[in-house]
């Protein structure tokens, strides 16, 4: 069974992007495979991208499954409908498009059966080694602000302290100010400012893996094999290299959950993972599992062709 597979389109109706997308639509379309998993991010900012992306794709003569990421549900501003977006909304557009939005349920085509959803993060990717020595850090509360700016408050109890001494809940702030030769400087994570979910981070991590539980389960012996499919990073092993960054150490405590892969490991053979979110092309096996980060984002990056064999 060949799969084709991209993450990460970030595609945006007003922007000159446009002939790229269409390129890596028409190379799906002429990649010959027997599948197209598309793993989430298709728009850069949410809305009607989402439909336009996915009306690219659905050229694809085959079937069409996908999962969302976090910049599909995005909104402009609040208020936010994102538990609407998620449940009614994205499925919709999915199926006026001819795909599958595996959050729904697996798919079984043959005899390798598709699960998957978006799965979320909870902070446990973090960097918990400081970027640099001597750095100060506070975290600080994100929200959307007047003409879709961000709006900064003081997180009670927060102190300024070491990186090393910042602990998971910190990072639901979104928000956290580092300094350190210079002036001080301010990370932001910017789901905080185009959707809420109204649930805390964690829990939302635990549901998704236990999404995918659920789904290995109802597939039972339906199938021979299991390809997951998440758009948020699934394996702690797949997190960045540790970076020197303090922005982008930032970022990575937003990358996913070891809670989604630990979920796909339950499965009787699970002969593929699939997902997006780090914006980095990659093929690598972790704990046996082969895994494929499909992100098309940089401009090297086409789709990838991948191959499970019969
Ligand atoms: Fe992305
Ligand atoms: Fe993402």
């Amino acid at each position: 069974m060949k799969i084709v597979a991209i993450a990460d389109l970030h595609y945006s109706i007003d922007s000159d992007e446009s002939s790229r997308a269409e390129a890596i639509a028409a190379a799906v379309r002429d990649a010959d495979a027997d599948v197209l998993v598309v793993a989430g991010d298709c728009a850069a900012e949410g809305g009607d991208a989402v439909g336009a992306a996915l009306a690219m794709l659905a050229d694809f003569d085959g079937p069409r499954l996908m999962v969302p990421g976090n910049h599909d549900l995005w909104e402009d501003r609040p208020p936010f409908h994102t538990r609407r977006i998620y449940q009614q909304r994205l499925p919709e557009v999915a199926a006026e498009h001819g795909f599958t939005m595996l959050d729904q349920g697996p798919v079984v085509i043959a005899d390798t059966a598709f699960v998957g959803c978006m799965g979320w993060y909870d902070y446990s990717m973090r960097q918990q080694t400081a970027p640099r020595e001597g750095l100060t850090v506070t975290p600080i509360a994100v929200e959307p602000g007047e003409e879709s700016g961000a709006s900064f408050s003081a997180v009670p109890g927060a102190e300024e302290g070491s990186w090393d001494g910042l602990e998971a809940a910190d990072y639901a702030a979104n928000g956290l100010v580092w300094q350190g030769d210079g002036s001080p400087r301010v990370a932001v994570w910017n789901d905080a400012l185009h959707l809420d979910w109204e649930h805390d981070a964690a829990g939302l991590a635990r549901c998704f893996a236990d999404q995918l539980r659920a789904q290995i389960k109802a597939v039972g012996d339906r199938a021979r094999r299991v390809v997951g499919v998440t758009h948020f990073v699934p394996f702690v092993e797949l997190a960045e290299a540790t970076t020197e960054n303090p922005t982008r150490a930032f970022a990575r405590a937003y990358l996913g959950s070891p809670l989604l892969g630990e979920a796909l490991l339950e499965a009787r053979e699970l002969a593929l993972v699939i997902y997006g979110h780090r914006h980095h092309q990659r093929v690598v096996k972790v704990r046996g599992v082969p895994t494929a980060d499909a992100s098309v984002h940089g401009r090297n990056e086409g789709p990838l062709l991948l191959t499970l064999p019969e």
